[in-house]
This record gives structure tokens, C-alpha cells and sequence, in this order.
């Protein structure tokens, strides 16, 4: 028995995916059947515990000339699967201007493809971190309530029985298209944590938005993990959470946490996952 809660949706080239089990079929059918995606929206995607939450922080300050506002980061950028789900999709038609979305979905499920002009940013993670936060966070989150072992759950993860599929397909698909198509900018993980102005500053370029030197320097201050964790507009103890802080979604923000919770033969597992990404035209992950 898959030791936790989902629900299972087709893409539209047939392929199934669990998702968590608010996002059932009709919901992802409302998306793909009615949700326009319009010239100037911007998206965020990522496999989840990717690094999702900084981006939309630097997104948003960025779109804002470095003022968070009142509101929380999701009411700002939505996840468009929950917001479906929760509100509908006419609720996202009535925003005005450039509209700002997260999403997980894989590249099959063709948000791209519906209008060229969109963009989209798509943020990688080391598969063995974005494993490890992954854990931590199936594990807690009371819909997905994940109760295998660790073991058992980098199996599921390298054979994509988790949450939106296979990780390196994931990657790939979207990886691919960044190469083909100048609206969508992929990133790492890791890139933003070895430079964040820099990382800042280039997704300002493709926002196409300017903002001042002294701005640049608000936004990296408030984008830094520090910051983030203790400003309740990036890191609710959202209802899906349990209230102790182990569990909120901003974790540890580390590079190489992985090392001591993965023995040689799991290690090895997953590095054989990304010798075949790279033989197959890949992305040049540098990984701690
Ligand atoms: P950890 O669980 O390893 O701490 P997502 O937003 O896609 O769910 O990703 C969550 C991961 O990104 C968590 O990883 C979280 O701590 C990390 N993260 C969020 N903001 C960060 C920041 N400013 N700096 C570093 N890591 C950050």
C-alpha cells in the first residue's frame, strides 16, 4: 500500500500523476479547459521544496520595488492548482495587469504552450536536498501524511510514485524548453544560494522590470533565509502545517543537508539518476 494520501490525475498526454488530494481531475481539467493564461503572467515553477517560496520573494519584491505589503507571498503569487481548487479559476481571471502564479506542474501539462509570450521562471533543486525537504514535508503535511520509511521514500522518489511525478522528468521537461524557448529562465537552487544579487538581478532583466542599486541591495537583504523565516508574510505556519516550528515550510535553507542522511548506496542511486539526466542532454548541475 503507498504509504500516503493522494489522488490520481492524467495529464493530457495520458500520463498519471499523484497530486495531493484536494487536486482531483475535475480541478486540473478546470485549468487546462478554462484558465487563460494571458501575455504578461508570470510563473513560477518548480518540482516541490525547490526552492518555490524564495523565488516567489524575490518575484514579488521585485515587482514591488521591495515593499512586501500587508498580505502574505501567496495571496500575492498564488499556487494555481490550491487556488483552483479552493476558489475557482474565474477567482483568478479578475486580477488585473500582470497576474503572478506558482505552479508544480509538469511541462505535459502544456501551461506554456497555451501562450508564448508568457514567462516563466523554473527553479531546480539538488535532487538529494529537494528529497530530503521533500520528506520532511510529506511527512507533516496532515493531507499528505507520508508513513513509510526514509528508505522507502527515496525509492518512490527516483521512481516518481511521489507527489508530480518523477523528479528528473520534471527537470528535463522544463529544462528542454528552456532551451528552446527565451520565456522561460531555469535556475538552480543552488546558483541563487552561491549569488543571490546576481541571481536577483538577472531575474530582474527577464522581468523586464528596473529597479534601483539600493533596491537590489533591500531585496537581497530581505530575500535572505534569516529574513525570511522570521517574517510571517513568507513563513506561515500554515494551516496544513502542524504549529511546531520543525515543521514550518521554511526549514534550514541549506546546501548538502543531504550528506549524512543518505548512505553510499542511496547516494549512488540518485547519482546514477543524474549521469542519466546528463546523457540525455541535461542540465550542468553542479551538486554539493
Ligand atoms: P529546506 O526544507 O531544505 O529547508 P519550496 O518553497 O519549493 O517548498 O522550497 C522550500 C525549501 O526552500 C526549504 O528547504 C526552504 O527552507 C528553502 N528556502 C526558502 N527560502 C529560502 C531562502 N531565503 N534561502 C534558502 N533556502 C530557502
Amino acid at each position: 500500500m503507498t504509504p500516503f494520501v493522494y489522488t490520481l490525475v492524467e495529464d493530457p498526454e495520458g500520463n498519471h500523476y499523484r497530486l495531493p488530494v484536494f487536486m482531483t481531475q475535475t480541478v486540473i481539467d478546470s485549468i487546462l479547459a478554462h484558465f487563460v493564461v494571458r501575455d504578461y503572467d508570470l510563473f513560477i515553477v518548480t518540482y516541490p521544496r525547490s526552492g518555490t517560496t524564495w523565488m516567489q520573494q524575490i518575484v514579488h519584491l521585485l515587482a514591488n520595488n521591495g515593499v512586501q505589503g500587508n498580505d502574505h507571498l501567496e495571496v500575492h503569487i498564488p499556487y494555481l492548482e490550491r487556488a483552483a481548487a479552493f476558489k475557482g479559476i474565474s477567482s483568478l481571471e479578475q486580477k488585473e495587469g500582470r497576474r503572478y502564479f506558482k505552479t508544480h506542474l509538469p511541462f505535459t501539462f502544456g501551461l506554456h504552450t497555451r501562450n508564448l509570450r508568457t514567462k516563466f521562471i523554473y527553479v531546480a533543486r539538488n535532487p538529494k536536498d529537494c528529497a530530503l525537504s521533500l520528506y520532511y514535508f510529506m511527512s507533516n503535511n496532515y493531507r499528505i501524511a507520508y508513513k513509510g520509511s526514509w528508505e522507502e521514500f527515496l525509492h518512490l522518489f527516483i521512481a516518481g510514485d511521489l507527489i508530480y511525478g518523477k523528479w528528473s522528468e520534471h527537470v528535463m521537461g522544463w529544462w528542454h524548453a528552456s532551451r528552446e524557448f527565451d520565456n522561460i529562465l531555469f535556475l538552480t537552487y543552488e546558483s541563487i544560494h552561491r549569488n543571490l544579487k546576481g541571481i536577483i538581478s538577472h531575474v530582474a532583466r527577464f522581468m523586464e522590470t528596473s529597479v534601483t542599486p539600493e533596491v537590489i541591495d533591500q531585496i537581497v537583504r530581505k530575500t535572505s533565509f534569516s529574513e525570511m523565516v522570521s517574517n510571517p508574510k513568507t513563513n506561515l505556519s500554515w494551516a496544513a502545517w502542524r504549529k511546531d516550528a520543525s515543521t514550518q515550510p521554511l526549514r534550514k535553507g541549506c546546501v548538502g543537508e543531504w550528506q549524512p542522511h543518505f548512505n553510499p548506496e542511496q547516494s549512488s542511486l540518485f547519482d546514477a539518476m543524474c549521469r542519466e539526466m546528463a546523457a540525455m542532454n541535461g542540465p550542468p548541475f553542479v551538486f554539493a
